[in-house]
């Protein structure tokens, strides 16, 4: 593996660190998430009427890439196809998409254009299962919506595997060649006995690297949101991809190689608690939540790619637009303290966190204060100036009384002097920009 390469190809990716998943297709019809045919044990008969009615008369793709512009997402990930199957895209291979049903268009070809107008990198997800195809595992899988249904027992000696690998890889043509230059792709994912060569993955990744040279691919062609995958051993195979995809959880220390490089991780993770539309999931995190998560993501290394999930008729939840809207406006004054950013060399503190760019420190500062701020072996004239981010305003070190017994740390405050308790002008995170010499 040519690390060298390798960052460089990551690099904007790196630097762009927070993007918008968007899980949406039939399932937003039950509303009860995208998984709703495995757990309820659906038959195709029965998910049959979602389709039928399928009709997103609010799809607005554009309104969505100005939501994601505002929020100060630089890209996006939108399901082209999910685990049942349906594509949003107009595949040859499959009548179950959206052209044949009310919407009558390709939704994807909307989605790439409609974002890529705003300057967003536009990726996909791509399920590598399909509760759909007849050829898909079903009896004896572990998720099937018809595992273990009698009816179904038979049903193994019809199925052909390959077959299915030849639909599944013709449909990667499509949307790696149809849809123009993609940044990412987001394959989901590997399990118990059905993962890496079994997707004849090899094959698979030579010929999106073939279409799509510069195409970033997470790591679930040998992963899934728990494991690394081969990324981080000394010996990556082919499909280990460039990221690894920590789902629901921010990895408590980054993620290093075994060799202890830097390894680009994207923590992916729920608004509230579903990837797909849930109409009765209230347990919204708050905007204030979603900043201090990113800021974390980022101050460990990695990316945050944070979901949200339209509608049945492809509107994005009002009380999502709201929450990002808020981290908009942070985002709107403090960007610069993401963006580019980085593990800093001041380690963890009590009051906040720290991310570091080439030329800055960024003090993320989430509690009020009692007197300054500590930071252990800096100086003062370690840099050219320190201000608050938002606005700009100089924030002046000085000696203080209460200070003196502490020479080895700088001392940082936000009030107009060293002494005293102070209210932070900003709840959410005030930060602080320290410009190195
Ligand atoms: C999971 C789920 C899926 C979701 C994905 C997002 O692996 O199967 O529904 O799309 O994670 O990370």
């Amino acid at each position: 593996m040519d690390w060298n390469e390798y960052r460089k190809r990551l690099s904007w990716f790196q630097h762009d660190r927070f993007g918008m998943f968007i899980h949406w297709g039939l399932y937003a019809i039950p509303a009860r998430g995208e998984w709703v045919r495995s757990f309820e044990k659906m038959p195709k008969e029965d998910y049959q009427k979602y389709f039928d009615a399928f009709d997103p008369t609010g799809y607005d793709p554009k309104e969505w890439a100005r939501l994601a512009k505002h929020a100060g997402m630089k890209y996006a990930v939108l399901t082209a196809k999910h685990h049942d199957g349906f594509c949003l895209f107009d595949s040859k291979l499959t009548d179950y998409k959206s052209t044949n049903t009310k919407a009558g268009r390709d939704l994807v070809r909307e989605y790439v254009d409609a974002f890529r107008a705003e300057g967003i990198k536009v990726g996909l997800y791509f399920s590598l299962i399909d509760w759909y195809h007849p050829d898909y595992p079903h009896y004896e899988d572990k998720i099937h919506p018809m595992r273990g249904n009698e009816d179904f027992k038979d049903h193994a000696s019809q199925e052909n595997f390959d077959r299915y690998l030849d639909y599944m890889h013709g449909q990667v043509r499509e949307i790696c060649t149809n849809y123009g230059k993609l940044d990412v792709l987001w394959f989901d994912f590997s399990y118990e006995g059905m993962s890496g060569e079994k997707w004849r993955a090899t094959e698979l990744v030579r010929m999106v690297r073939s279409l799509q040279p510069d195409v970033l691919i997470d790591n679930r062609l040998e992963a899934s949101g728990e494991g690394f995958g081969s990324l981080l051993t000394d010996n990556p195979s082919e499909y280990s991809g460039d990221f690894v995809s920590p789902e629901q959880i921010i990895p408590p220390e980054g993620i290093l190689s075994q060799k202890g490089e830097p390894v680009a991780w994207e923590a992916c993770v729920t608004l509230n608690n579903h990837w797909g539309y849930a109409v009765h999931d209230h347990d919204w995190k708050s905007a204030k939540t979603v900043v201090r998560k990113l800021v974390e993501c980022v101050s460990k290394g990695g990316n945050l790619l944070l979901n949200v999930g339209p509608d049945a008729k492809g509107r994005i939840p009002k009380e999502s637009v709201k929450i990002l809207t808020e981290v908009g406006n942070w985002m709107e004054r403090n960007s610069a303290s993401i963006y580019g950013c980085c593990v800093s060399s001041i380690s963890q503190q009590p009051w906040g966190c720290v991310t570091e760019s080439e030329t800055d420190i960024f003090l993320h500062v989430y509690e009020d204060t009692v007197g300054p701020i500590p930071l252990k072996g800096l100086k003062k004239e370690d840099f050219r100036l320190i201000q608050f981010e938002d606005g700009g305003a100089e924030i002046q070190i000085k000696p203080s009384w209460t200070t003196g017994n502490y020479p080895d740390y700088m001392y940082v405050p936000i009030g107009s002097d060293a002494f005293g308790s102070y209210a932070l002008p900003d709840k959410i995170d005030t930060v602080i920009r320290m410009i190195k010499k």
